[in-house]
């Protein structure tokens, strides 16, 4: 499902360069529940948003659902991005002007699906992240975790082959924390894969799965084993 082979990414600042990652590799089976956990710096979100195609390594490749990363063109690597995969942020990335089902629609509003065409699938997405009662509001009328629903049920309109999630309780405080946390056990339960960033132990435990980051190295790959919940 996802292949990351021998990856390495390496930032220029200036005359420095910043070794993020380097020569990580590893695979994701569909339907896995990754945590990716590591110090800040450690090269989470660089890998995260390599996996998403935001960006390239300097060496190494990365597969999704058997499409190369690399050596495509900017519009194929666009449309992998666009229905391959689905980002969740820190600070949720909604558009303030948006209520809560257009931020949801907007993906395929993008990729040039009719709005009548996708207004069931929005509402049905909305009420599956418990939003059923919100799709008429803006964010700045929503509390941060059900802005954060909100940001969930945009990144799945697509039906991507893997959830992506960069610090989705970063924001949060530790009830609504775990509230995410159990929707996304709740997600792959039904069968998405989830890949999610944390620095935080308790959040990470929610995965099936924790890799933990280091310097930009892969320090250890460990099965969680029954969690409580
Ligand atoms: N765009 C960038 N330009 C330069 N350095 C960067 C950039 N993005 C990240 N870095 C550096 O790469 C390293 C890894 O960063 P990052 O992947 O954001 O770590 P994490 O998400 O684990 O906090 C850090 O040293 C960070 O400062
Ligand atoms: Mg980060």
């Amino acid at each position: 499902m996802i292949d990351v082979r021998h990856v390495s990414k390496i930032y220029l600042q200036g005359k420095r360069e910043i070794r993020a990652l380097s020569d990580v590799s590893f695979k994701l089976e569909q339907g896995e529940f990754l945590s990716i956990m590591g110090a800040s710096g450690s090269g989470k979100s660089t890998l995260l948003n390599l996996i998403g195609g935001l960006d390239q390594p300097n060496e190494g490749e990365i597969f999704i659902d058997g499409s190369p990363l690399h050596g495509i063109s900017d519009d194929a690597l666009t449309l992998i991005r666009r229905r391959k995969v689905g980002f969740v942020f820190q600070f949720f990335n909604l558009l303030p002007i948006l209520t809560a089902e257009e931020n949801v629609a907007l993906p395929l509003l993008l990729d040039g699906v009719p709005f009548a065409q996708i207004r069931n699938k929005t509402v049905g997405l909305l009420e599956r992240v418990g939003l059923g009662a919100r799709t008429k509001h803006r964010p700045e009328q929503l509390s941060g975790g059900e802005m954060q629903r909100v940001a969930i049920a945009r990144a799945l309109v697509t039906d991507p082959a893997v959830l992506l999630a960069d610090e989705p309780t970063g924001n949060l405080d530790s009830h609504i924390s775990e509230e995410i946390l159990g929707l996304l056990q709740t997600l792959h339960r039904a069968g998405q894969t989830v890949v999610m960033v944390t620095h935080d132990a308790r959040a990470a435990s929610y995965g099936e799965r924790i890799i933990k980051l280091k310097d930009g190295g892969i320090i250890e790959d460990i099965a969680v084993s029954g969690r409580a919940s």
